[in-house]
């Protein structure tokens, strides 16, 4: 696994900051000063992340300034700071009225809308956890996490509701439907529960190469974290406009689609639905968007639609950010000939809580690199014994603990946990980098089965599981594979029964049966029926690897 990193930089390649002033412009002497102790968040003995989110800036004065831009088709919505507060406080007496208190979890299962924020805020203000749920998710997946945590209450709309049995999910006491809520704003219920910014604020499903998926507890000490990261990372100024394109349900949807910009009290772009390029450029030139936080699929889509941005002004937008896959040096390039604009890559991961390898405005970017440790963040690259390689070298990707972000737990799986803390003193990442001798980390592939598609963690067992419960379907495995735009997509080999036969009609079935359970995005794009599947010797276990290393070498004779 260990090898020397191949490919040198040449300066020619290093992108130089944009022109203009930003508020962390000397790195390197932030870098020895900064302490997380020195933020003003992380002393306060009792706290509450809505509460520092929403209502303290209509308390310090800011009530009439807009929080939100919702663009749903050709509506167009706006809310001030004030006018969310009123409905946080609106759905706040609603949580309480059915008896959710401290530490209940409460799940949010709705589109893009900003009731779907308010009720993340409502639920954190009222010392309950909110576990948002992707809107593309479908029954299987809802249920699996709703009784990992034996959510209380859900909070849904009359469309996806309908993905969900009641009967699967008995911890479930209330169903509140967005429709019998959000247009009956009454006197609502200005309640905060302060509490120790150990406890639970936030809970994140992901997957990983085993088992189900994982609840990432946060904690409300991530508040310092998202606040920070939102001034010197988004570079967040009061007349920014800003959007995140995340839903929610997923970690960079809240941390830096809800919590970091409006902590720093930013105009926030809501957007109903999924990518299309038009709709995307036109709501830069609509609301002057300043700053766009994205993910490579969504540039490597946008760069194959080649000059189309041209149609569009974008002179607002001033700084751009990706995260969640490898952002290509060719796409970097393409945007910089192109737009003028350096898009900054950012690493970091559900677990995390918040960015860890970023690109600071006012720094160099290495296209193909991750970025530089955030201040008060050092990454170590550890052999299999846990020891730091030399500079240049690939290894895992870990991270000396701790961090205001970093999880609090994983729900009701202490020994996945401990996982992460193998090497005492670090945070073990499953990324596998190196870093070079400025500092700049190369991302370099997992280390394990995760699949990563257009940014979007999946885990093959989740996907093989919900496989094999198609009468059809023997045996499964499931790998991701290599794809120029959406990094990788899901593939799936599988045995059939004896009494049935390949068919296309069978395989459409067999991807309509997960997509209808998981996700659309978690059925295989692919699926190759083979007469058997390489195992262990010991434990029958199905290698994945062999099967991707098969995929690899069949695309490496192909080109
Ligand atoms: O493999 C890394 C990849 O996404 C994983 C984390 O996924 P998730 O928890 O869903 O969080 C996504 C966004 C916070 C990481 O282990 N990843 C994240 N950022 C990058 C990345 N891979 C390459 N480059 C990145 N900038």
């Amino acid at each position: 696994m260990i090898e020397k990193a191949k490919g040198e930089f040449t300066v020619s390649n290093i992108l130089q900051p944009n022109e203009g002033v930003y508020q962390l412009d000397d790195y390197q002497s932030r870098y020895h000063t900064f302490r997380w102790e020195d933020n003003e968040w992380f002393n306060k003995k009792k706290i509450n992340a809505a509460y520092e989110t929403i209502d303290r800036h209509v308390e310090e004065g800011h009530g009439e300034k807009t929080a939100l831009h919702y663009i749903n088709q050709q509506q167009h919505q706006t809310l001030t700071f004030k006018e969310v507060q009123d409905h946080v406080d609106h759905y706040v007496q609603i949580l309480r009225a059915n008896h959710v208190k401290k530490g209940d979890r409460v799940f949010i299962f709705l589109p893009k809308n900003p009731d779907c924020y308010v009720a993340i805020l409502a639920t954190i203000r009222i010392g309950a956890i909110a576990g948002p749920l992707f809107e593309g998710f479908m029954g299987d997946a809802v249920h699996d996490r709703i009784n990992d945590c034996q959510g209380k209450l859900l909070i849904t709309d009359k469309e996806l509701g309908q993905r969900i049995d009641r009967q699967q999910v008995p911890s479930i006491e209330t169903v509140l439907y967005q429709e019998d809520i959000s247009d009956q704003v009454t006197q609502g219920d200005r309640y905060v529960e302060w509490l120790d910014a150990d406890d639970g604020m936030l809970i994140h499903y992901t997957s990983g190469s085993t088992g189900k998926p994982k609840g990432v507890l946060h904690a409300h000490r991530a508040v310092s974290h998202h606040a920070l990261t939102g001034k010197w990372v988004l570079d967040i100024h009061d007349h920014d406009i800003y959007w995140c394109t995340s839903h929610p349900g997923w970690v960079t949807g809240s941390v830096y689609g809800l919590f970091a910009p409006w902590l720093n009290r930013a105009t926030i772009v809501i957007q109903a639905g999924r990518f299309k390029a038009e709709d995307w450029y036109q709501i830069i030139e609509q609301l002057g968007v300043t700053i766009w936080y994205s993910a490579p699929t969504a540039f490597r889509l946008l760069m194959s639609k080649g000059d189309l941005y041209a149609n569009y002004n974008l002179a607002s937008l001033r700084h751009v950010l990706s995260v969640g896959e490898p952002l290509n040096p060719e796409v970097i390039h393409w945007a910089f000939r192109e737009w003028h604009l350096r898009i900054h890559d950012t690493w970091w991961m559900t677990e995390t809580g918040g960015h860890l390898i970023v690109n600071l405005p006012s720094q160099p970017i290495k296209p193909g690199s991750m970025g530089r440790p955030f201040p008060g963040i050092e990454v170590g690259i550890l052999d299999e014994a846990g020891q730091v390689l030399p500079r240049g070298t690939v290894g895992q990707l870990a991270v000396k603990t701790s961090w205001p972000g970093l999880m609090k737990t994983i729900w009701n799986n202490e020994s996945k946990y401990q996982e992460y803390f193998r090497y005492p003193g670090w945070y073990v990442s499953g990324d596998l980098a190196y870093q070079d001798d400025d500092g700049y980390v190369f991302f370099q592939g997992r280390n394990d089965d995760m699949i990563n598609s257009s940014g979007e963690r999946i885990g093959p067992f989740e996907v093989e599981s919900s496989l094999i419960e198609h009468p059809a379907v023997a045996e499964a495995g499931v790998i991701g594979k290599p794809d120029p735009i959406r990094g990788e997509i899901v593939k799936a080999f599988i045995t059939l029964r004896s009494d049935y036969v390949v068919s296309n009609t069978l395989i459409e079935e067999i991807r309509q049966h997960v997509r209808k359970r998981l996700a659309a995005h978690a059925a295989p794009k692919e699926i190759e029926v083979v007469d058997q599947l390489p195992k262990t010797k010991i434990s029958g276990k199905i290698l994945r690897r062999e099967l991707k290393q098969r995929e690899h070498d069949r695309i490496s004779m192909s080109s």
